[in-house]
């Protein structure tokens, strides 16, 4: 009997441990963990949303696609049509991106003492780049595809990228020696605007999550509107800037942390859960269970791992799911 009871202890602290060790950090929404959306429909400032999402859940929502996008749509509009806070504010620092989406992280061609912190626009400047405010104008080149296109039209970093976006495919971009060669051919002596910019919106999770879904008249270079970000049911989803001190309703996520895994045992008659190959067939069966688990449970990370029992071999790997 107690022989029993302390097998049957054992096989809970196996099953627990293994709960404990699905449990996952915090985490952005691209890294494949489900998370759930909670539409609060009540008028709130962007702060006090972001208090009630972090006391009630995991944040303020972050948003990583357009299907993100779509979902969250769908889910309001059936009770609400307006502006819903999303977890997108005005940051204090910045990080330099290619137009449209990526940061620039690597191979960074700066002129001497630039960034200079006096835009968050950059242009070329004697072969190299150089930060200026966004409403100066300049003459662009623009990306077709193929090579590049030196516009001989001077406008704002904006409007060329319109320009760009409407003519041919894009706002230039440097990414390599080579195609810092090539555009200097291109621009010859003159200062150009270049695809690159300053995005300092920041997520309230503090993912660095790039996607943007700004609605026409919104930009990454502009907060005149406000320095909190609401996504307009009304207008596909696409996102506003709007003053922080209004109230909207808004939308929190939830990050699934936690797994239980429930196995039910039976047998019929006479059960010893002190024997050994019960609890590694046991094991066994929680092991391929985890591995069907949505999201990227780390199937070597969660091998369990009781005490074997007196008699029980060393316990090895079970073998991945069928
Ligand atoms: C939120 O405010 C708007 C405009 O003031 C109002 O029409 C709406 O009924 C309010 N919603 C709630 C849930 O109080
Ligand atoms: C919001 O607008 C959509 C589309 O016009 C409509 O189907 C929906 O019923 C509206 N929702 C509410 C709560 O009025
Ligand atoms: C386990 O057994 C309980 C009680 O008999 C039952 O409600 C539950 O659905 C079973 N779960 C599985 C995964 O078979």
């Amino acid at each position: 009997m107690l022989k029993h009871q302390r097998g049957a202890v054992r096989a809970m602290m196996g099953m627990s441990l293994f709960v404990l060790l699905l449990l996952s950090g915090l985490v952005c929404s691209d890294s494949g963990v489900p998370r759930k959306y909670y539409f609060i429909n009540q008028n709130m400032t962007w702060a006090e949303a972001q208090s009630y999402c972090r006391e009630k859940y995991t944040d303020l929502v972050t948003v990583d696609s357009i299907d993100d996008v779509n979902m969250m749509l769908q889910a309001v509009v059936l009770q609400y049509n307006g502006s819903v806070w999303i977890g997108l504010k005005k940051g204090t620092k910045g990080q330099w991106c290619l137009s449209p989406n990526n940061a620039v992280t690597q191979n960074t061609y700066w002129g001497l003492f630039e960034p200079s912190g006096d835009g968050s626009c950059v242009n070329m400047k004697l072969g190299l780049w150089n930060d200026s405010p966004c409403t100066t104008l300049f003459y662009f080149v623009c990306y077709n595809g193929i090579g590049n296109i030196l516009i001989h039209i001077p406008k704002t970093w904006r409007d060329a990228q319109s320009y760009c976006r409407q003519y041919y495919t894009d706002l230039a971009t440097i990414s390599s020696p080579e195609e810092l060669f090539q555009i200097n051919i291109v621009i010859g002596i003159h200062e150009t605007w270049i695809g690159l910019f300053l995005d300092s919106w920041q997520w309230s999770d503090q993912c660095s999550l790039l996607f943007r879904n700004w609605a026409t008249g919104y930009t990454s270079q502009t907060s005149e509107f406000g320095d909190c970000v609401a996504m307009s049911t009304t207008n596909s989803g696409k996102w506003i800037q709007d003053s922080c001190s209004k109230q909207h309703p808004f939308i929190c996520y939830d990050a699934y942390r936690k797994r239980v895994l429930r196995l039910n045992l039976s047998c019929d008659g006479n059960c010893n859960l002190d024997d050994p190959s019960l609890q590694m067939a046991t094991l066994n069966e929680l092991f391929i269970q985890a591995t069907r688990l949505p999201g990227r449970v780390q199937p070597g990370l969660t091998q369990p791992g009781p005490t074997p029992p007196r008699s029980a071999p060393a316990a090895a790997p079970p073998g991945p799911a069928p």
